[in-house]
């Protein structure tokens, strides 16, 4: 009569999946895509390779990664109309809005690539979106600041000519910085995938109703842009702003954190499956250092973090409650020195996201013991009652 129902303990595990994809170890700050650990990859492999290697499960032959790195270089270009599209946001509009409308509308431009379960057609949608998505977030930098949006250069690389498309000036030749080329392929290799997060589970429910890739990455890239997510790398670099604003005292902010002052937390620390240091943090924080010195820019946040990281690790309130700081914490301080705007990291956090959502979708798609996502529910509301008229309430 409470409304206490009793439920099948078994229920919970359907919220728990299987995959082949990535695993992680929290405790000991263990990530591996499809066996090969985030260090070894994030030294010596590419993001298209790695891209390939989530999609497909192995590293590619030579022969195989040039025919997947040039297919989708030779997809980048979008339709005249795409552009047109693109243009039509306000110019202050967020961009992960615009980005997973942009990314949404792919459907209707590419229709020829929504089948689901032909292997060639999820081929296709899988090179496209990869492609594309690249030109869509230089295009989220071109139309905020106003300057016209540029056509890709099939000669460049991945992440070379899509800093170009971001950057460079019509008026001038552009020139590409090698280390903002390399630090930028790392980055994206580390925020490739990550097994059950809040937006790859949400790719996987919206996939389970059989809708195509393009709506299902669309609406992860809704659930990344939370603040608790993908949107604290743009968290981080506000607060930073603000403790330094505002005389860039570390210990007193961090006071008022242990004190739980309203909407004061420690964006970029804390984590739902690490309980030690995000491996992906420490190769960042490694690289933030050397990539802000070779592009000449010293930039006091950076020290900042780096006093407020130090103060976490010898407070007993963190430490108890597992508190390390994750991949978000340092990204956005080297995506700043790069010259990408603070709404820009997380767009960023998405492109790099894309392939991981690509091969979760397509090994959940491609199982056929996969069931429409409904997770069920303990009910606590009010039990039955009779219903009362206007007159008598
Ligand atoms: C990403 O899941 C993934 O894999 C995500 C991701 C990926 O690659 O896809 O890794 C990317 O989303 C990284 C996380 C980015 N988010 C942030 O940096 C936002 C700040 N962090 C949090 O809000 C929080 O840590 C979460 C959401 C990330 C995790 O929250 P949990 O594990 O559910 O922790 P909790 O909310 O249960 O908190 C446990 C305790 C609480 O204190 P008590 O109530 O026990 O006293 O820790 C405290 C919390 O108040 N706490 C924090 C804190 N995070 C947790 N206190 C201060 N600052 C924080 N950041």
């Amino acid at each position: 009569e409470t409304g206490v129902v009793t439920v099948d303990p078994g229920f919970m595990n359907t919220a728990s999946c299987e995959s082949e994809i990535t695993y992680i170890d929290g405790d000991e700050g263990i990530l591996r895509y499809r066996g090969y650990p985030i260090e070894q990859l994030a030294q010596r492999s590419s993001f298209l390779e790695v891209a390939y290697l989530l999609i497909h499960g192995e590293l590619p032959s030579p022969t195989e990664l040039d025919a997947f790195v040039e297919r989708v270089n030779r997809h980048t270009l979008v339709h005249e109309d795409f552009r047109t599209f693109m243009g039509t946001f306000p110019r202050n509009a967020h961009p992960m809005a615009v980005m997973s409308s942009a990314v949404n509308a792919l459907s209707t431009f590419y229709p020829e690539s929504l089948d689901p379960f032909d292997p060639e057609t999820v081929e296709l949608a899988t090179v496209l979106i990869l492609a594309k998505t690249r030109t869509i977030t230089s295009y989220l930098h071109r139309t905020a600041v106003g300057e016209p949006l540029l056509y890709p250069d099939y000669s460049r690389g991945y992440v070379e000519d899509f800093l170009r498309m971001t950057f460079a000036k019509p008026y001038e030749q552009y020139e590409s910085d090698p280390t903002t080329v390399a630090a930028l392929d790392k980055l994206l290799i580390l925020h490739a995938d990550h097994e059950q997060n809040c937006s790859t589970s949400t790719v996987r429910i919206v996939g389970s109703s059989h809708a195509n890739l393009y709506a299902s990455v669309a609406a992860g890239i809704n659930a990344l842009s939370g603040p608790l997510h993908g949107g604290a790398n743009e968290a981080v670099l506000k607060m930073l702003t603000e403790i330094q604003a505002q005389g860039g005292d570390a210990s007193d902010f961090m006071r008022r954190v242990k004190n739980k002052e309203q909407g004061v937390r420690l964006m970029g620390f804390g984590h739902r499956v690490y309980k030690n240091y995000d491996p992906r943090a420490a190769i960042v924080k490694k690289s933030a250092d050397a990539v802000l010195q070779q592009l000449g820019k010293h930039d006091p946040l950076l020290d900042l973090a780096m006093n407020l990281e130090e103060i976490a690790l010898s407070d007993e309130y963190f430490i108890e409650r597992k508190l390390y700081p994750n991949v978000d914490f340092y990204t956005g301080l080297i995506y700043k020195a790069m010259g990408f705007s603070e709404q820009m990291f997380t767009p960023l956090f998405a492109l790099g996201r894309m392939p991981g959502w690509i091969a979760q979708w397509r090994e959940m798609m491609s199982d056929p013991t996969t069931k429409i996502g409904r997770p069920r529910q303990v009910y606590t509301g009010a039990v039955e009652r009779d219903y009362v008229g206007v007159d008598a309430r």
